[in-house]
C-alpha cells in the first residue's frame, strides 16, 4: 500500500514539491490559494486555455515547473458549481485529488480552499479522509511497476487549513475509520492461499492491540456448541473452521452491545454443488462480510467510541472433498433446528445460522446486524450501488438506510414475509437451505437467516454481493475490495448508539 504521511499546516506558499488546488468554472482561487499561485501571473489562465481545461468537476490542470513558482507541478482540479454541499462532498474531493497526484511525487501541499470560502475543520477533515482512502492500492503481490509506469512513491502530504488544530482533532476518528477500512480492504484483496480460517483468525486477533477482548473458537469448542450448520460447510476443506468474537466496551459498564454478525467464507468453491470455473477466483472475496466486522470493530475501538459492541465472525473454507457435505445430508444448528442441504453453494446461510444465534443468545445484543455476500440474485436486483436491507424492525431499518445516505454507502430495503417461507420448509427436516426455484433468491436467504435470530432481536441483515468487491471503483477507491459497510456501520453507531 501507498505509504502516505498526512499532516495539517497553515496557508504558506510551499516552495517545493507538488501543490495541488481548487478552482470553479470560472477558475476562480480562494484567497489564500491566489496568493500562492500568484508568482505564476497569468499561467494559469494562459494554460487553460491552451488546454481547453474550463474548470468542470473533476477535470484538472496539471502544471510542470510553473514560471514564477518554485515547485515542482501545480495541480489545479476543478470543482464545477462549487457549495452543492451533498453528504460526502468533501470526502470524494479528497478521493478525487488524490488521484490527480502523480505516482512519482513525494512532497505534496493540498489547499483545503475553494472559491470564495475556505473549508471549516469538518470539512478538512472530510477531505483528508478521502485522500487516505483514495491513496490505498493492493500490490503486495507486485514485484515490479508495470511498463511505463512507477511504483507509487512514499509520501508526505501536508494539508493547509484555516484552524489547524480544531482540523487535526477532528480528522482523529476519520483516520481510525480509514485505518479500519484499508484493514478491510487488505482483507478482502487477499487471496485465500494465504488467508484461510486460521490465519483470518490470527489477524483478528491483532485487535486486541487496540484493547479488543477476542476469543477465538476451534472446531472443538464449536461442536461443544452445537454449532452444526457452520462446520458441516467447512469439513471438506484442509483448514480447520473458527468462529471470532471480538468486543469493545467503550461504554456504560453492563449496558446491552451492539452487534455485528460477518460471513468468512474464505473460499466458496461452491463445494459438492460446484461452481463453474469462470468467474471463481472472486470467491476469494466471500469474506467480505467478516472483513467489514473486523475493520469496524478496529475502527470503533481505535476511536474509542463510547459504545458496547461485539463482532462475530464464522469463518469457513467451502471445498468438494472425499469428506465434504453433501446435498440431501441433514445438519442439526445450535438453535436445534435441523437443516436439509439441497445445494451445498447455499454455504453461507449455514454459517450465518449458527453465528447469528450465537450472538443473539450469548450477548442479548441492543440490535444485530449481519453482513454477508449471501447471494448472486441481489446483484440481479440492485446491482452493484446498493446493498440489499432485511430487517424485522423498522426503526434499525430506517437508521440504516439515512446512515448509507450520509455515507454514500446505500441500502435497500427488500421485503421480508411469512408467505415465502414455504419456499424453504423441507420433506425431510425443519428447513432446507435454498428455495424451491431461483426466483426471489435473496428474500429466501434472508428468511432462511431470519429463523435462526433468537429472541426477537432486533436484526437486520445486508446482503453486499454487489458492493463488498469488484464494480466499486469510485473516488475513494480503486481497489477491488471495497471495504464497504465499514464506514456505515461505523456512522450508525455514531449517529445513535453512543453516550
Ligand atoms: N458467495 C455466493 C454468492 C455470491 C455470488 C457472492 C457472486 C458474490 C458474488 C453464495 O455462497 C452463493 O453461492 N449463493 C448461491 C445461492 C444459491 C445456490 C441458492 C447463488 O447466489 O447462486
Ligand atoms: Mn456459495
Ligand atoms: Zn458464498
Amino acid at each position: 500500500m501507498t505509504d502516505v504521511k498526512l499532516g495539517f499546516v497553515s496557508f504558506a506558499a510551499p516552495s517545493a514539491g507538488v501543490l495541488v488546488v481548487f478552482c470553479d468554472d470560472q477558475l476562480n482561487f480562494g484567497s489564500q490559494t491566489a496568493k500562492a499561485v500568484a508568482g505564476a501571473g497569468d499561467l494559469v489562465r494562459r494554460a487553460a486555455k491552451a488546454e481547453g481545461f474550463t474548470g468542470k468537476r473533476g477535470t484538472v490542470l496539471g502544471l510542470p515547473v510553473p514560471h514564477g513558482l518554485s515547485i515542482a507541478r501545480l495541480v489545479v482540479v476543478g470543482l464545477g458549481k462549487t457549495g452543492k454541499g451533498e453528504p460526502g462532498e468533501f470526502v470524494n474531493l479528497g478521493g478525487t485529488a488524490m488521484g490527480k497526484v502523480p505516482n512519482a511525487a513525494r512532497d505534496v501541499s493540498i489547499f483545503a480552499e475553494l472559491p470564495g470560502r475556505t473549508l471549516d475543520a469538518e470539512q478538512a477533515a472530510d477531505l483528508g479522509l478521502g485522500i487516505q482512502l483514495r491513496a490505498y492500492s493492493f500490490d503486495r503481490y507486485k514485484t515490479k511497476a508495470k511498463e511505463g509506469e512507477e511504483k507509487p512513491a512514499s509520501k508526505k502530504i501536508s494539508i493547509a487549513v484555516a484552524d489547524v488544530a480544531a482540523t487535526r482533532k477532528a480528522f482523529a476518528a476519520r483516520e481510525a475509520l480509514a485505518e479500519g477500512i484499508v484493514m478491510a480492504r487488505d482483507l478482502v484483496n487477499e487471496p485465500a492461499n494465504v488467508l484461510y480460517p486460521k490465519e483470518f483468525a490470527r489477524r483478528a486477533a491483532e485487535l486486541k492491540k487496540q484493547r479488543v477482548a477476542v476469543e477465538v473458537l476451534d472446531v472443538a469448542a464449536m461442536k461443544k456448541l452445537g454449532m452444526n450448520a457452520l462446520l458441516g460447510v467447512g469439513q471438506g476443506s484442509r483448514h480447520d473452521s473458527r468462529l471470532v468474537v471480538m468486543r469493545w466496551n467503550g461504554g456504560k459498564k453492563g449496558a446491552a452491545p451492539v452487534g455485528f454478525v460477518g460471513k468468512g467464507v474464505c473460499f466458496d468453491t461452491g463445494g459438492i454443488s460446484i461452481k463453474p470455473a469462470s468467474g471463481m477466483e472472486d470467491m476469494k472475496g466471500d469474506m467480505a462480510g467478516a472483513a467489514c466486522v473486523v475493520g469496524l470493530m478496529y475502527a470503533l475501538a481505535r476511536r474509542k467510541a463510547k459504545v458496547n459492541a461485539v463482532g462475530v465472525i464464522g469463518l469457513v473454507e467451502n471445498m468438494p472433498d472425499g469428506n465434504a457435505q453433501r446435498p440431501g445430508d441433514i445438519v442439526t444448528s445450535m438453535s436445534g433446528q435441523t437443516i436439509e442441504i439441497i445445494n451445498t453453494d447455499a454455504e453461507g446461510r449455514l454459517v450465518l445460522a449458527d453465528a447469528l444465534w450465537y450472538t443473539a443468545t450469548r450477548f442479548k445484543p441492543k440490535f444485530m446486524v449481519d453482513l454477508a455476500t449471501l447471494t448472486g440474485a441481489i446483484i440481479v436486483a440492485l446491482g452493484h450501488e446498493n446493498a440489499g436491507l432485511f430487517s424485522n424492525d423498522d426503526d434499525l431499518a430506517k437508521r440504516l438506510t439515512d446512515a448509507g445516505r450520509e455515507t454514500g454507502e446505500l441500502v435497500w430495503r427488500m421485503p421480508l414475509a411469512k408467505e415465502y417461507d414455504k419456499l424453504i420448509d423441507s420433506k425431510f427436516a425443519d428447513l432446507k437451505n435454498t428455495g424451491a426455484g431461483r426466483w426471489g433468491g435473496a428474500i429466501t436467504a434472508a428468511q432462511f437467516l431470519q429463523r435462526f435470530v433468537a429472541d426477537k432481536t432486533a436484526w437486520a441483515h445486508l446482503d453486499i454481493a454487489g458492493t463488498a468487491f469488484d464494480s466499486r471503483q469510485t473516488e475513494i477507491n480503486k481497489s477491488w475490495g471495497s471495504g464497504w459497510g465499514v464506514r456505515l456501520l461505523d456512522r450508525l453507531v455514531a449517529d445513535h448508539y453512543e453516550g
